[in-house]
C-alpha cells in the first residue's frame, strides 16, 4: 500500500470531504489507519461530518476554499508537518451556476470561474504539493466525470473543467514520474447529482461507498498512470 513502508502512517489529503464521495473516501482511509486531511468551504458541515466518523481521531478537517491561495498554503504547511503526502485526491468540485444552462446563456465570468474553481484550484494545490508528494512517492487522483469526454447540453463548463483537470493531472504524472490517475467515478447518489437533476428521483444511482473501495484498490496496486472509469478498475486491479 502507498506509504505503508514508511515509518509513519500513510498520509492522504482529500479535497471536498464534508459529504458525497469525498466524505466516503475520508471514512474509508481513516478506517484503514491512514492519517487524513480534508477540507470543504462550509465549516459546520465539514466538522459535523468528520466528527461522526469512527476514525475521526485520524482526520484533520481544515475548512476553506481550495480556490483560495491562503487556504492552499495552510494545507501544504499541514501536510509538510505530517512528513509528506502519500495520496492526494482532487475531489472538490461544483457544477457551476445552477440551474445548469446552455453556453449561450452563460457570462464569460461564470464560464471562467467554473473552470478555475475545479481545474485551476485543484491543479494549483497539486503543483504546490509537489515536494510533499515526492517525499513519499505519493499518488495523485483527480476525480473526473464522463462529462470530461462526452458533450452533454448544459454541462459545458463542468465538462471543460473536468477535461482540464484530467489533462493537468496526467501531465503532472509525466513530468514528475508520480503515479497519477484521472478517475471517472460514474453516477452517484449525492447532493451534486441531485442538483444536476432537480426534482428527479435519483434513488437508483449507486452510493459513493460503492466507488471508494475501487478507487483505493487503484491507489494500492498502482497500475499504469492514466484515465480510468471506476467501472473498469476491477479489470486492471483486484478490488
Ligand atoms: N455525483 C455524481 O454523480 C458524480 C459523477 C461524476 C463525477 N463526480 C465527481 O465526483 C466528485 C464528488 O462529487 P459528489 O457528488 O460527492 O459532490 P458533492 O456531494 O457536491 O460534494 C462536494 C464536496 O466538495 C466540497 N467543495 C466543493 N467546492 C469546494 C471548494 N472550492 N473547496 C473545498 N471544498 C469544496 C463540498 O463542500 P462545500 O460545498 O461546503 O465546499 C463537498 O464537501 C466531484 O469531483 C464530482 O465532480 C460526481
Amino acid at each position: 500500500m502507498a506509504g505503508m513502508t514508511n515509518e509513519h502512517n500513510p498520509v492522504a489529503l482529500v479535497t471536498g470531504g464534508s459529504e458525497g464521495l469525498g466524505l466516503e473516501l475520508v471514512r474509508t482511509l481513516s478506517d484503514r489507519g491512514w492519517t487524513v486531511l480534508t477540507d470543504a468551504r462550509t465549516p459546520d458541515r465539514l466538522h459535523d461530518a468528520v466528527g461522526r466518523l469512527p476514525g475521526a481521531a485520524h482526520v484533520t478537517a481544515l475548512p476553506g476554499d481550495v480556490a483560495e491561495a491562503d487556504h492552499r498554503a495552510e494545507l501544504v504547511t499541514t501536510v509538510a508537518a505530517a512528513g509528506g503526502l502519500d495520496l492526494l485526491v482532487l475531489n472538490a468540485s461544483t457544477l457551476g451556476p445552477l440551474p445548469m444552462r446552455p453556453l449561450r446563456e452563460l457570462t464569460a465570468t461564470e464560464l471562467g470561474d467554473t473552470i478555475r474553481g475545479t481545474a485551476g484550484a485543484n491543479a494549483a494545490l497539486m503543483i504546490e504539493l509537489t515536494d510533499q508528494l515526492l517525499r513519499r512517492d505519493g499518488v495523485v487522483v483527480g476525480i473526473s466525470s464522463d462529462a470530461a469526454v462526452e458533450h452533454y447540453p448544459t454541462w459545458g463548463p463542468y465538462g471543460a473543467a473536468k477535461a482540464a483537470l484530467d489533462h493537468l493531472v496526467q501531465t503532472f504524472g509525466e513530468e514528475t514520474g508520480l503515479a497519477s490517475y484521472a478517475v471517472d467515478p460514474g453516477d452517484m447518489r449525492t447532493r451534486m447529482h441531485q442538483d444536476a437533476f432537480p426534482g428527479e428521483d435519483i434513488s437508483d444511482r449507486p452510493m459513493p461507498d460503492t466507488v471508494a473501495p475501487r478507487l483505493l484498490a487503484l491507489v494500492e496496486q498502482r497500475p499504469a498512470s492514466g484515465r480510468y472509469r471506476a467501472d473498469d478498475i476491477a479489470r486492471v486491479v483486484s478490488a
